[in-house]
């Protein structure tokens, strides 16, 4: 299976941490994985102006980064959600790049899983909510949702948590 990884977070730290222990465990179980640090990506908020959906032909009219995301959408099999928590939301970053999805509908993939890194506790509502209303909408199969918070961001035991369900699919 091909595994897209979109990370949102701007920093290679506890989100990503999440990320390598995701793809490590998929790569071991044979998976091919890519991850895209759409945190660190220039991609613009969708505009509403439905081109894609009338002379674009599926195509957005904004080129930025988005691109590189659309493939992935396109392309894998799989798609893992993976952001910091800000705000009590993704990132703007990844919140873009699921919007932007609107141009191609839904993506090619069957399967999907979510990664939360915050600061503190019960934080995580909003986000869950988004990923729950986007399997739902697109019936892309929920394959798990890990979230770290504080001192387990990094450690050994969630990084393994993350590593198992990466194995497991
Ligand atoms: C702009 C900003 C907003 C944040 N908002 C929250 C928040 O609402 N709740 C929370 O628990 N942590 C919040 N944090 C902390 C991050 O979610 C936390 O440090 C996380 O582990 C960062 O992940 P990263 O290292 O992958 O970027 C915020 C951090 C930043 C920079």
């Amino acid at each position: 299976m091909k595994i897209a990884i979109l990370n949102g977070s701007p920093r290679k730290e506890n989100t990503y941490a999440m990320c390598e222990a995701f793809a490590e465990g998929a790569k071991e179980a044979g998976h091919e994985v890519e991850i895209l640090n759409v945190g660190k990506m220039k991609i613009a908020g969708c505009l509403g102006c439905e081109y894609c959906h009338t002379k674009g032909e599926g195509a957005c009219i904004q080129k930025d980064d988005m691109d590189q995301v659309i493939e992935a959408y396109k392309t894998a099999d799989m798609v893992v959600f993976a952001s910091s928590i800000y705000y009590f939301s993704m990132t703007a970053q990844l919140s873009a790049a699921i919007q932007r999805m609107y141009c191609i509908g839904k993506p090619a993939a069957t399967k999907a899983a979510l990664l939360l890194s915050s600061a503190s506790p019960n934080v995580y509502d909003g986000p869950i909510g988004t990923y729950k209303g986007i399997t739902a909408f697109t019936g892309i199969q929920d394959m798990g949702i890990i979230t770290a918070c504080g001192e387990e961001n990094k450690s050994e035991a969630k990084l393994a948590e993350v590593k198992a369900l990466a194995a497991s699919l």
